[in-house]
């Protein structure tokens, strides 16, 4: 049995706690395919070719705190507006999309471009604010010295390239499920998306 999910947004929208809650509820394996560019970008910071990284990205590329920091996340956003970049990307998300036992793939271009077939489609979202104070937290919990408006600065500038881009811009698929989680908490929203994904799965597909 292959399900995709497919689940996009701007950055720090909820999309990981969503993904992974998905993915766990029903059983399915969970792709965060920021940590693809995150690696490649982290990679070009240490001087490798943006393309070649891309290409020669290993499993223990995708390890590592600083994987999460602001200054990857930047280098990230950099690389991933380079259409060769992506390109060497599709072939792995689209296996792991098709995995046996259902697969749940956050990003940018999931719906749009990696899997235009989804099953189900999610666009996350929420407003600048909110993001930014999520990411700010996280952030500062996991040890990093950052302030609100530097994190308000780096999603702002990120969000901006990402969806402005060429290739594969942030982007919500004409029939992905709308979820604003400006209001809500991550519980709520996790639970109105197990919802959305569970209608169409014990469907059936
Ligand atoms: O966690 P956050 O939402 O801040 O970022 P991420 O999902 O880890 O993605 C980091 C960067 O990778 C984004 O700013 C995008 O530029 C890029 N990205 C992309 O272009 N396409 C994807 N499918 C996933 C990430």
């Amino acid at each position: 049995m292959t399900f995709t999910v497919a689940i996009d947004g701007p950055a720090a929208a909820g999309k990981g706690t969503i993904s992974r809650g998905v993915a766990g509820k029903f059983g399915f394996e969970h792709l965060d395919t920021g940590l693809l560019y995150r690696a490649t970008g982290r990679r070009v910071l240490r001087g490798d070719d943006p393309v070649t990284a891309a290409g020669a990205l290993q499993a223990e590329d995708l390890l590592g705190d600083d994987l999460r920091s602001g200054e990857v996340a930047q280098a990230a956003s950099r690389v991933a507006a380079i259409p060769a970049v992506r390109a060497a990307l599709v072939e792995f998300q689209r296996a792991f999309a098709r995995r046996a036992g259902g697969a749940v793939l956050d990003g940018r271009d999931i719906g749009t471009v990696i899997c235009p077939d989804a099953d189900v489609k999610l666009y996350v979202t929420a407003s600048d604010d909110v993001r930014a104070e999520r990411r700010f937290q996280e952030l500062r919990a996991a040890g990093a010295d950052v302030t609100l408006q530097s994190v308000l600065a780096d999603l702002a500038e990120r969000d901006a390239r990402d969806a402005g881009r060429d290739t594969a811009p942030t982007k919500r698929a004409e029939d992905a499920f709308l979820l604003d989680t400006s209001g809500m908490t991550i519980k709520a929203a996790l639970a109105k998306a197990v919802q959305v994904v569970g209608a169409v799965y014990s469907s059936g597909g």
